[in-house]
């Protein structure tokens, strides 16, 4: 069987559920003729309110269970259960009120609000029924359940409920937190996720587009791992294409033993220029070059060497990168699906769903005016019949639960296409299998003009690297750590500056917007940045060096430490630390990652607060000896800084002890 909390949740919904349509028949038996159609309702009003007391236990129950796994818990979701009940009690005429609940940006107001008791009044009087929202408020309050989460709430204004969380559940949760490490929260079932990503073209240069899919398809990865999903990380590179014909040949011709030497084919992009001239201006070159692309399609040997030496160059490039930003990804091409292609194609034509088109064949789908282009007039595939295959392939054979493409915006209506024309044909079901496309803006530079080198080419993604390996170590020297930290923690502090500073300022604003991409403020540490947070958190590290703890005294202190969060500011970095589950999970719905960037700076910014205003160590101003030590505080430092070693380890950044 699975944990008791998953349990409780099936047989909680199950219960719901049967209060919902219970609610619903009392809804539907009152009718303005008949107000009371009673002795039948009478009997469902019993029978709904024996319901509710036993979800009510059950839900205690959960509550319980929950305070003694180690998972973490997101409290945000927790008072929505109890919000929900309570909102369900004091209005059981509206089946669909809002359920409204979440923090309280001003700490005077509480710690969450819930703001439900106004859409609900607006719902009524729809209905004809006057109600002040604040009578609606009191009615929800008066209907609370019992729990262990809240202390008090009050109302203000029209009816807005503020809601103030009890110490003891706070600091019961901190002290699980310390004790079991920062730990996902539960998963019901074991999901599958296809995130399809960085995706660079062979024989082309991967540019700043492939360097934002990369960067963020790896943290969504990395946030799906940590959740307990099982992820396969595909990259669809464009190893395929009629650019193969062109190379191919003029591989031919310039190096004609290449199938027993390996030909120096060191600069693919002056390679690939000199074949795209030749296809350009000479005819016979071009029709040779078709020929190519199909003796490659049908898998001859000799050109699926020449193709193999190609790609090979190009992956050693893609590889460079990906080591330097710690990329694991499994390389799953568009050459991966050529039979999968003509077995799709087969499945549209028996399906009836193909047209023709000046002799292409296309598919139309509902509600899209652009078809899709399945078979070229010359009987070649393209971008689009690869991506049917590939989506056929993972929802079948992959059997994913969840498939995800990150490319840039401009590719957001071929995704469209494709997974309407994948729901025509009956692939999946968008309620069952969620396949989205993530789509991202594109990286301007400090001219806010598309990214260019000063010549106008397209930036070489190991050219930025390095200038941002260089940068780093100028800032480093600036600040004379490289009279403090010793070559190897110099070298790791740059890299882990360098590297995280790029990944953070792409993943901190929202994808679907533009960014500028500007060395020095990516590296100010100042700021939303990632300097700025890895300072802070070697900061926050040092404080237990400073206090001579180490990881064991911390771990029996955390068993045997009452976290009472007496000091304002402890009690606020404490409900932040434990925001985290809230955040991840908005984060899975929305996959927007930034969330987590603008979480790790208030937990910085906050921890600054609690670290200005209330003593950790104190120190003999002479002797330096260490006086006192507030162990209470000691693992508040300690809990924040587990939360922002995770949040960076799903951003891909690398933090550093010393830098
Ligand atoms: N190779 C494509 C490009 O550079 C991106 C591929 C994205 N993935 C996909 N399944 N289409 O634009």
């Amino acid at each position: 069987m699975g944990d008791p909390v998953t349990d409780y949740t099936a047989r909680l919904q199950q219960q719901e559920q049967e209060i919902q349509s219970l609610s619903a028949e009392i809804h539907n038996l009152k009718t303005p003729q008949n107000p009371s159609p009673s002795p039948r309702l009478d009997e469902l009003r019993e029978e709904n309110s024996r319901l509710k007391y036993r979800l009510n236990i059950l839900k205690r129950s959960l509550q319980d269970v929950s305070l003694s796994t180690k998972s973490m818990i997101n409290i945000n979701q927790q008072l929505q259960l109890i919000f929900a009940e309570a909102i369900r009690a004091s209005c059981p005429e509206l089946d669909d009120a809002p359920l409204a609940v979440t923090p309280n940006q001003q700490a005077k107001f509480g710690d969450y609000q819930c703001n439900s008791a106004m859409s609900m009044a607006q719902m009524l009087k729809a209905k004809g029924i006057k109600v002040n929202p604040r009578e609606i408020a009191e009615k929800i309050v008066l209907n609370l359940p019992d729990n262990e989460l809240i202390q008090k709430t009050e109302i203000a204004g029209p009816g807005f409920i503020n809601i103030h969380l009890k110490r003891t559940f706070v600091s019961k949760l901190l002290s699980n937190l310390l004790m079991n490490g920062v730990q996902p929260p539960p998963l019901a079932n074991r999901k599958k996720v296809v995130v399809d990503f960085s995706s660079p073209n062979i024989a082309k240069e991967m540019h700043v587009g492939h360097l934002r899919s990369t960067i963020i398809g790896d943290s969504m990865c990395r946030l799906f791992e940590f959740l307990g999903y099982d992820v396969l990380r595909l990259n669809h590179v464009g190893d395929w294409g009629t650019q193969f014909g062109m190379l191919i040949a003029h591989l031919q011709d310039k190096f004609p033993d290449y199938l027993t030497a390996s030909p120096p084919i060191s600069d693919l992009q002056a390679f690939y220029k000199e074949s795209k001239k030749r296809f350009d201006e000479e005819a016979e070159f071009k029709r040779r070059a078709y020929q190519c692309v199909v003796r490659l399609q049908s898998k001859e040997p000799e050109f699926i060497k020449a193709w193999n030496l190609i790609c090979n160059v190009s992956r050693r490039e893609f590889q460079k990168v990906y080591d330097c930003l710690n990329i694991h990804i499994l390389e799953r091409g568009e050459s991966f699906y050529q039979e999968l292609m003509t077995q799709v194609v087969k499945e549209f034509e028996e399906r009836g769903l193909l047209q023709w088109d000046e002799g292409r064949r296309i598919v139309f789908c509902p509600g899209q005016s652009v078809p899709l282009t399945v078979v070229k007039s010359d009987g070649g595939f393209t971008y689009d019949t690869s991506d049917l295959a590939a989506l056929r392939q993972r929802i079948y054979e992959e059997k994913a639960d969840v498939i995800i493409y990150v490319t840039d915006s401009g590719q957001a209506s071929h995704f469209q296409l494709v997974f309407a024309a994948a729901q025509m044909i009956g692939w999946y079901d968008p309620q069952v299998t969620r396949v989205e496309h993530a789509g991202f803006g594109v990286v301007l530079g400090e001219d806010k003009k598309k990214f260019k080198t000063r010549s106008g080419d397209t930036v070489r993604l190991m050219d930025l690297l390095e200038e941002g390996l260089k940068r780093s170590m100028d800032k480093l020297k600036d600040k004379d750590r490289d009279k403090v930290l010793s070559h190897d923690e110099l070298i790791t502090a740059q890299r882990s500056v360098a590297f995280g500073c790029i990944k953070y300022a792409d993943l901190c604003h929202n994808r679907i917007n533009d960014y500028v991409f500007s060395f020095d403020k990516m590296l100010d540490d100042r700021g939303n940045t990632a300097a700025y947070l890895l300072y802070a958190f070697t900061r926050i590290r040092s404080i237990a060096r400073l206090a001579n703890l180490d990881d064991t005294v911390l771990k029996r202190a955390a068993e045997s430490t009452e976290l009472l969060l007496d000091h304002e500011k402890e009690w606020k970095l404490g409900k932040c630390i434990l925001r985290f589950p809230e955040i991840l999970q908005k984060i899975l719905e929305d996959l927007l990652l930034h969330t987590l960037c603008d979480f790790l700076y208030e937990l910085a910014t906050t921890f600054t607060e609690f670290y200005d205003s209330c003593y950790c160590v104190e120190k003999d101003r002479q002797t330096g000896e260490v006086i006192k030590v507030n162990m209470c505080r000691m693992l508040l430092c300690e809990a924040t800084a587990a939360i922002m070693a995770k949040g960076f380890e799903i951003l891909g950044i690398n933090p550093v002890h010393r830098m």
